[in-house]
Parts: structure tokens; sequence; C-alpha cells
């Protein structure tokens, strides 16, 4: 049953955490944890795409995940291509239109190929945007606007918010509304540094492979009751989403 809320997040940005405590906890590999984990991913696309749901934005892999084990990288990207190719039909037909936040040139050939048959396949997909973070760095990201900034030589008063926004990977998206972080984790790691200004933050002790549908449910119920004041007084405070069912 697909509940319905008053208000619903334009955009939902997801840190994936807990793959390998899920898997350690049931004596199964790290491997078993990302495996499972991509088929919790899979429902969340689904059914944010069934409530209508804009943007979603999944963190993937972080630029300091290259400091794990070469063969867990290396499992990490194969998993990506696997699913990319297996998947990418129903998002297809889902009309979700893929894309990638992150540094793409730093990874392997294969993995780029699947990634830019994915992304122009699915161009097309005009129901909801996927983001998928992948070798992203928030930091990085920032430093990238001020190089292009910079390399555009603007006067110091044209580099504007808006102008700087345009320069992120993010660049024509609305900013994240609720950030979801599992495993218990209290931090961003990196994520949507500047994108994450007013965003609203839910947590929750369970590890990502068990984040399922009830789950979303219950963190988009706690988004519904947030007033969102932007720095203004409780009275004229705002909800600037899209209302529940809301497509367009
Ligand atoms: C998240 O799960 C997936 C990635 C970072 C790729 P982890 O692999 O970080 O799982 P834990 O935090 O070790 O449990
Ligand atoms: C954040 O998780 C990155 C992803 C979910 C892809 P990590 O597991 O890498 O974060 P830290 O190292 O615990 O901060
Ligand atoms: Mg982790």
């Amino acid at each position: 049953m697909t509940p319905t809320f008053d208000t619903l997040p334009r955009h939902l940005a997801v840190i994936m955490d807990g793959n390998g405590r899920w898997a350690k906890a049931r004596g199964l590999s790290r491997s078993d944890g990302h495996k499972a984990g991509t088929e919790a991913a899979k429902t969340l696309v689904s059914e944010c795409r069934t409530l209508g749901i804009e943007h979603v934005t999944l963190y993937t892999f972080s630029r300091e995940n290259w400091a794990r084990p070469k063969d867990e990288v290396a499992f990490l990207f194969d998993l990506l291509v696997r699913f990319m190719k297996r998947e990418m039909p129903s998002l297809i037909e889902q009309g979700i239109r893929l894309r990638i936040l992150g540094e793409l040139s730093e990874l392997p050939l294969t993995t780029r190929q699947a990634i830019k048959m994915a992304v122009d396949r699915s161009a097309k997909g005009n129901r909801m945007t996927l983001n998928l973070a992948l070798n992203y760095s928030g930091r990085d990201e920032i430093l990238r606007a001020c190089r292009a900034l910079a390399a555009k030589g603007l006067a110091p008063s044209a580099i504007t918010e808006d102008a700087f926004a345009a320069e992120l990977y993010t660049a024509g998206q609305p900013d994240p509304d609720l950030i979801i972080r599992t495993s218990g984790e209290l931090r961003l790691s990196n994520f949507l540094l500047w994108q994450a200004a007013y965003s609203e933050f839910y947590f929750t002790d369970t590890y990502w492979p068990d984040f399922g549908t009830d789950e979303l449910h219950k963190a988009l119920a706690a988004f519904a009751t947030r007033a969102r004041r932007f720095g203004a007084t409780g009275e004229d405070a705002q909800h600037d989403r899209a209302p529940a069912g809301d497509e367009s």
C-alpha cells in the first residue's frame, strides 16, 4: 500500500551506509552486503518514482572510498556495471533519467562506458531524475566550481550563488530537501556540502540492505512534520516542496 503524504521532498538524497556491518552480522562477506544493498536501492528508486519524488540522489561511491581494499573497490564497480545493464530497461520504462555526480575520468574504462550508455539511453526520462554520486567528493565539487568560475575570468561581483551552483554536478536540480543516512552514523562524509545548506536530516540505525519501503515511508512521514524556516520566524515557516502526487 502506498500511503499519501501532505508534503514530499522534491529531492531526496540517501547515504546508503552499513552494507559491511549488515553482512558481518550474518557471517557473510562484504561483497554479499553490497549485493544486498543494490536490491535495497532498486526498491527505494521504484517507490520514490511511484510516490512522485522528482529527484533522488544515491551516495554510491565516495572519492575517499578508494582507500578500501582493491578487491572491494573492483567488486563495487563490477556490481555497478552489472546492475546498470540489468536494470536500465526497467528504469527507462519507469521514465527515470540517470545522471552521475562525480569525477568520471578517474573510473575504469568499462565502468565509464557502461555509465555513458545508461545515461544516454535514459536521457529522455521525464518522470524522475536518479543521480548516482559516484567517485563524489563535496569539497572537490566546490573546488571544481571555483576553478570553472576562475577560468571564465568572472568579476568578483559576478560570482553569485546562482553562478556558483551552475558549476556544480547538480546544476539545474533543486537542493535536497531531505537527506537520509542509514547505519547509525551521524555525519555527512563529504556529501553534497553546498547543496545541504537547508536540508532536513533523517538518521536511522537500520543497515542499508534492511532499509525497505516501510522505513522509507517512516522517513517521509517524519519529513512531513518538519517546519522548515529558512531563517525566518516560526510563523511564516514554509514547506518548500511539491505537493504529494504532483508529478509535473
Ligand atoms: C556503504 O556500506 C557502501 C559503500 C560505502 C560503498 P559500507 O561498505 O560503508 O558498510 P559499513 O559502513 O562498512 O558497514
Ligand atoms: C559514505 O559511507 C559513502 C557512501 C555511502 C558511498 P562511508 O562508509 O564511506 O563513510 P565513512 O567512512 O563511515 O564516513
Ligand atoms: Mg560505511
